[in-house]
């Protein structure tokens, strides 16, 4: 398996694959990966389908614009994000967890203030939108865990974000209306692996120059 450098550096987005089904102990490994990423309060918001069927494939190539990739993958994730992980129950089981780990004691000394966390807990009733785009970021962090993870087995995948008509995944798996549907990732051994596309130079990237002189700058 490669490192996490190594990783980062050999991704492309993949898309084109060999017929090649992909290990089970692969597959359980990419979600593994995205199942240790880190979350806001720990609420692990992120939740995902894992398919292999032809059908549902085409299903999924159909609603993402006919990206043929989508179908010829082994195996496709449907990455998304359930707001029930932000429920007042969950709050409060995350929330125990903090305690029992001893989170609390190295978090702001508010938090140790009854009255203080009272309040912090009716943020879940925050609109939903704001609740919406807090699930996204989360989850996002966990589909590129997988996604590197992917890489580091030697496998290709490519983020699949337009996925406009996501209730029609919904309706189609039959999963609940909490979830949120954010991207596909079809996965399976490249059968092209193209050349890295360009970055935007370091100093672009960065918002003022660095505290200490640079090398030349890299757009690699
Ligand atoms: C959120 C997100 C959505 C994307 N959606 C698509 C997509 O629908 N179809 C596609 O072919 N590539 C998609 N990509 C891949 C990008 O085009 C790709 O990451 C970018 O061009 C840089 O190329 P690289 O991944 O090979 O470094 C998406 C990437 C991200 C992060």
């Amino acid at each position: 398996m490669l490192t996490v450098a190594e990783a980062i550096r050999q991704r492309r987005s993949i898309r084109s694959f060999r017929p090649n089904p992909i290990p089970p102990e692969y597959i359980l490994e990419m979600l593994e990966a995205a199942h240790l990423a880190p979350s806001g309060g720990n609420r692990q918001p992120w939740r995902f389908l894992v398919v292999t069927d032809l059908e549902e494939k085409r299903k999924l190539r159909q609603i993402a614009m006919e990206q043929e990739f989508v179908e010829t993958a082994p195996v496709v994730f449907v990455c998304a994000a359930d707001l029930k992980a932000y429920s007042r129950h969950a709050s409060k089981l995350r929330f125990q967890e903090f305690v029992d780990f001893g989170v609390l004691e190295t978090l702001s000394g508010r938090f140790a203030d009854p009255k203080f966390r009272e309040q912090y807990e009716r943020r879940a009733d925050i609109d939903r939108a704001t609740l919406v785009r807090i699930a996204m970021a989360n989850t996002y962090i966990a589909i590129e865990h997988l996604v590197l993870t992917a890489t580091a087995l030697g496998l290709g995948s490519c983020w699949i974000g337009a996925v406009d008509q996501s209730e029609e995944i919904r309706n189609f798996f039959n999963l609940p209306k909490s979830a949120i549907i954010l991207a596909l990732v079809p996965v399976g051994y490249p059968a092209k692996v193209p050349p890295p596309r360009p970055r935007i130079p370091l100093e672009e990237m960065l918002l003022r120059p660095l505290p200490f002189p640079s090398p030349e700058a890299s757009t690699a």
